[in-house]
């Protein structure tokens, strides 16, 4: 599959027409907050939010005089090539309407009316490019068949065991939103690199992350890895795809709601009946998610690891008037994690075959002595 197969790579410019330039620019800096980043006597262009405003002049609203187009407003679409892109827009029938014009700063456009009339603007503008959204998941399969563990024991057969784990998740009518294979080859690396023979995750859904994660334990009894699910059908489909992925040795899922079963985890480190667990893998229900936290840095030894993931949410985590419980939630957390003294933090936006999102990692610190 090529990225995408529109040659229209997304909105990129609207343009209004104004009968004197600097006082709609100043109108709009001011309305906007913004200065201009283009900003000429021919032309004034606004980044807003990553799309272009562009105030054109010369153009009389009242008496129509120099208004190239309907409304005195032009939208123009991203294109890689602004002549090859003309030169078939007229191939399908579109009237040439502004000549490709070079505005400099490798900026070019052009445009067509459609057979109906309407003005049709394209852009090519190497500031704008944006990100075409197939690209991050193509990324996502490129990266997917290249890398992660390969190696009898950690690695073999992994690729074919998480496979058929997500079909039966499909064939479930379970929500299909385990991580992706780049973020399991990326779990599956921390767990090696903390050492980590106990691992707790919170959330399991059909097992996808505990498959990647578990393949980098030793086996039982050594290696353990405790996965808690509040949906028992989950589980059930969790623990054929661990087993059949060949680390049901030393996978138990628990049913329940995580904030139950968390301080019955807490006790059992605490009066020494398992170990503290090496890694944390936080990815269940986002309005807890700092209790989650809290939880985890207790159960977890100094120079252990907890990762949580979804902490971007899309970009929502910015909203600050949200009343969206989850992106609250998420909010919560990362005040919480920035705040921490038991950890050293850091977070990373992550864009793929899962969209926009983010991992927190928070390094536990040995406790103070007393
Ligand atoms: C995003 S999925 C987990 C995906 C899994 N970590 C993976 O990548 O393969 C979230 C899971 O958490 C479970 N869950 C939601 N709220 C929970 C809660 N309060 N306690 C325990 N599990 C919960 C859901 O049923 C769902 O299976």
């Amino acid at each position: 599959m090529t990225p995408s197969s529109s040659r229209f790579r997304g909105l990129r410019t609207v343009t209004f027409h104004v009968p004197d330039l600097s006082r709609a620019r100043e109108w709009y800096a001011g309305t906007l907050g913004v200065t201009p980043y283009f900003d000429e006597p021919f032309y004034v262009g606004f980044d807003i939010g990553g799309y272009e405003l562009g105030l054109v002049p010369n153009a009389d609203l009242s008496t129509g005089a120099g208004l190239r187009d309907a409304g005195g407003v032009t939208a123009y679409w991203g294109v890689d090539d602004v002549k090859a892109e003309l030169a078939r827009l007229v191939e399908h029938g579109a009237i040439l309407h502004e000549e490709p014009t070079d505005v400099g700063g490798g900026i070019r456009v052009a445009a067509v009316r459609d057979p109906f009339g309407n003005v049709l603007g394209i852009i090519e503008n190497p500031g704008f490019r944006g990100i075409d959204p197939a690209i991050p998941a193509e990324v996502d399969r490129y990266v997917a068949q290249r890398f992660g563990p390969r190696e009898e024991g950690r690695g073999a057969g992994v690729d074919e065991a998480v496979a058929a784990a997500e079909e039966a998740i499909r064939a479930a009518g379970m929500p299909e939103i385990s991580i992706s294979t780049t973020e399991g080859h990326f779990l599956h690396l921390l767990a090696r690199l903390v050492g980590a023979r106990r691992i707790l995750e919170i959330g399991t859904l059909g097992g996808v992350a505990a498959l990647w994660m578990a393949r980098a334990l030793p086996p039982a009894p050594e290696g353990q890895l405790v996965s808690l699910e509040v949906d028992p059908e989950h589980a059930a489909v969790a623990r054929r795809n661990l087993a059949r992925g060949g680390v049901g040795d030393r996978v138990e899922v628990r049913v329940g709601l995580a904030l139950d079963l968390l301080p019955g985890v807490a006790e059992e480190v605490r009066q020494g009946e398992r170990p503290p667990f090496d890694m944390v893998f936080i990815d269940a229900d986002k309005e807890p998610y700092a209790e989650y936290l809290d939880l985890a840095i207790q159960v977890t030894r100094a120079g252990g690891l907890i990762v949580a993931d979804n902490v971007v949410w899309g970009g929502r985590i910015l909203d600050e008037g949200t009343t969206d419980p989850s992106v609250l939630g998420i909010r919560r957390f990362n005040e919480a994690l920035a705040r921490d003294p038991r950890v050293v933090n850091a977070a990373i936006q992550t864009v793929g075959a899962r969209g926009h999102d983010g991992m927190a990692l928070a390094l536990v610190l040995p406790r103070e002595a007393g």
